[in-house]
């Protein structure tokens, strides 16, 4: 079931969406998921994603709570890369680097939103130039359900090349308050690309074994985040992306304490885990308080910076071919 819950103005509007067991609310500023309840253990429906009381939050404050986040999510060296020969300059918002897509990237756009079927298809024409980037990009994103998973489908097409990086920035807390320490994630991952101290990949790709970073039995994530290595250090807990293996499910997160399981499947190379490393003391929905380590995100995306990186999967997109890409967020309780 979908239906348009409620108008804020005459462009954005609030899309509630029902399966079985689950109720989500995206609205068409960002295409940011403003709430997701699912029953725990007991049966008591909990919000298991951080948000905003009202959009205005969503336009002023810049942690990206469960937006869409683009043309490139996560950072490129020095806001500056080359394509074809041409160089083009990107907002330095993360200075020295550009981060998630500028100052106006996606996350701060008002989408065209349609109602098809079970879907809700949001459009974006973003002009060629916007925010630096080259090319006329149209871009449609349908969140759907199978069952009980949310479903996210990215659609591209530029009639220039360019670069392009899509994610959804989702805050999760499988207990739907406090922090997020003793939830549990497991990640279908070997290597990680590590970081310099701008949170930059410094192209090593390095095994996760031995590391913090190693997540391959599932591990708490307040286990090792505040160990001495390079890998958690200098984010003071997980701001890193995960080489994915190729596994279904790719990441499964758990909650002990509510029961919560959501499994994550993606067909992007990557996923940067980011654990809300000295959040806050933000305010959030239904008068919650945010802090350190309030959430976990899992943004599913190529390697950060891959553009500079011509041996890592590539994210340009050429003229006149598509880019697709779907990530499916499945929600079960352990009894
Ligand atoms: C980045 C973090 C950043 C956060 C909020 C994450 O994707 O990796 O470094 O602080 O987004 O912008």
């Amino acid at each position: 079931m979908i239906r348009e819950l409620k108008k804020v103005d005459d462009h954005i509007s609030l899309f509630e969406m029902k399966s079985n067991a689950l109720e989500v609310l995206v609205t068409n500023f960002g295409g940011t998921i403003i709430r997701l309840l699912m029953p725990d253990k007991n049966g008591q429906k909990g919000d298991v994603v951080l948000g905003y009381d009202s959009i205005a939050e969503y336009q002023t404050k810049d942690a990206y709570l469960g937006a869409l986040v683009g043309r490139t999510a996560n950072r490129t060296c020095k806001g500056t890369f080359s394509l074809n020969g041409k160089t083009y300059t990107l907002p330095l918002n993360d200075v020295p680097n550009s981060l998630h897509g500028g100052v106006h990237g996606f996350s701060q756009k008002v989408f065209d939103a349609k109602i098809q079927g079970d879907s809700l298809v949001l459009t974006y024409l973003s002009p060629d130039g916007e925010e630096g980037y080259p090319g006329t990009l149209t871009l449609s994103v349908r969140f759907c359900w199978k069952g009980d998973s949310f479903c996210i489908h990215y659609h591209a097409e530029t009639d220039q090349d360019t670069i392009l990086n899509l994610t959804n920035h989702s805050y999760f807390n499988l207990n739907g308050k406090g922090d997020v320490q003793k939830q549990l994630l497991k990640i279908h991952a070997d290597l990680f690309t590590p970081n310099d101290d701008v949170c930059l990949p410094t192209g090593e790709i390095r095994p996760v074994a031995g590391t913090a970073m190693d997540f391959r039995r599932f591990k708490a994530i307040g286990q090792d985040a505040d160990n001495d290595e390079d890998c958690v250090r200098a984010s003071r807990g997980y701001d890193a992306n995960f080489i994915l293996d190729g596994s279904i499910p790719a990441v499964t997160a758990r909650s002990p304490e509510s029961g919560i399981v959501m499994q994550v499947t993606t067909d992007q190379p990557g996923v940067q885990l980011y654990t809300a490393n000295g959040m806050g003391p933000v305010s959030g929905k239904n008068g919650q308080v945010y802090g350190h380590r309030a959430a976990f995100c899992l943004e599913t995306q190529h390697y950060p910076d891959c553009i500079h990186h011509p041996d890592w999967p590539s994210c340009i997109l050429r003229a006149g071919e598509a880019f697709d890409s779907t990530t499916v967020y499945a929600f079960s309780v352990d009894e």
